[in-house]
């Protein structure tokens, strides 16, 4: 069941100087909180809707909802302003996350930049399911959740572009060495839209198919701004628009109709 209203804010913690999470009471209303769903969160005082931040769950217990969140804006710096105790405006579940079977045995997960904080939810859902998880992380200079992804993954690669405490270079490098020696039962992904791109160019050649979290583009979350449509196949020859907040975020990798360069 969706809730709209507010909650408390019972944890909040900085990761990075631009990057800070916020753990909210759990309101009793919502029953299921799955890997991928987001919410939309009130950025400001004023009520807009058009003020809400779409932002995924990047944890959840029985008690608790996590928001990691990134400053990229007004609304996300009025966000960071936020302390323990105050209350948030929030409405969610939101959105189709990710597909999840309980039989899998062993599945990888991928992460790049701010979207490897759903990814983080869907491994505490996985490992708490013993489903098997290996990972490769990518950032583009410091890694958030080093530790969360080594503990849980059976493997685990971290790496980035500049920080040379990590292996440097891209997701996609790693993907694709590690997808040639495993048989997953299934590969998830989120991160910006190069890195799902260049992720989707190689599985197709691997007759692969992943889940994309496509929540990169999204503004208002609930289906109002039209900024997140993105083409999905219709059928063999033709295309549809859909809108990444509604319909998806997630999305196969097959359906998805990138942009050309
Ligand atoms: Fe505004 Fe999807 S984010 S319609």
């Amino acid at each position: 069941m969706k809730f709209n209203g507010k909650v408390k804010i019972v944890n909040k913690q900085q990761l990075q100087e631009d990057i800070f999470q916020l753990t909210v009471e759990k309101p009793s209303e919502i029953d299921v909180i799955s890997p991928g769903h987001f919410f939309n969160l009130m950025a400001t005082t004023s009520g807009s809707p058009l003020l809400r931040r779409p932002i995924s769950v990047s944890n959840t217990t029985e008690n608790s909802i996590e928001f990691t969140i990134k400053v990229l804006g007004k609304g996300t710096e009025w966000l960071s302003q936020k302390r323990i105790g105050d209350y948030l405006e929030i409405m969610g579940p939101l959105g189709n996350g990710f597909d999840v079977n309980d039989k899998m045995e062993k599945v990888l997960l991928l992460g790049g930049g701010i979207g490897v904080a759903p990814i983080k939810g869907l491994l505490a859902h996985l490992t708490n399911k013993n489903i098997k998880c290996d990972s490769i992380i990518g950032f583009r200079d410091q890694p958030i959740f080093v530790e969360e992804f080594k503990t849980f993954s059976e493997y685990n690669e971290i790496i980035s572009e500049k920080d040379t405490n990590y292996k440097l270079g891209y997701v996609t490098e790693y993907f694709e060495k590690i997808v040639k020696s495993n048989n997953y039962d299934a590969i998830y992904a989120c991160g910006p839209e190069a890195m799902l791109k260049s992720l989707v160019k190689v599985s197709e050649g691997m007759g692969l198919r992943l889940q994309l979290l496509m929540e990169n583009k999204m503004a208002c979350g609930i289906g109002a701004c039209l900024v997140c449509t993105c083409k999905v196949k219709q059928g063999d020859f033709d295309y549809k628009h859909v809108r990444m907040c509604k319909e998806g975020p997630m999305f196969y990798s097959d359906e998805v109709i990138f942009d050309e360069d």
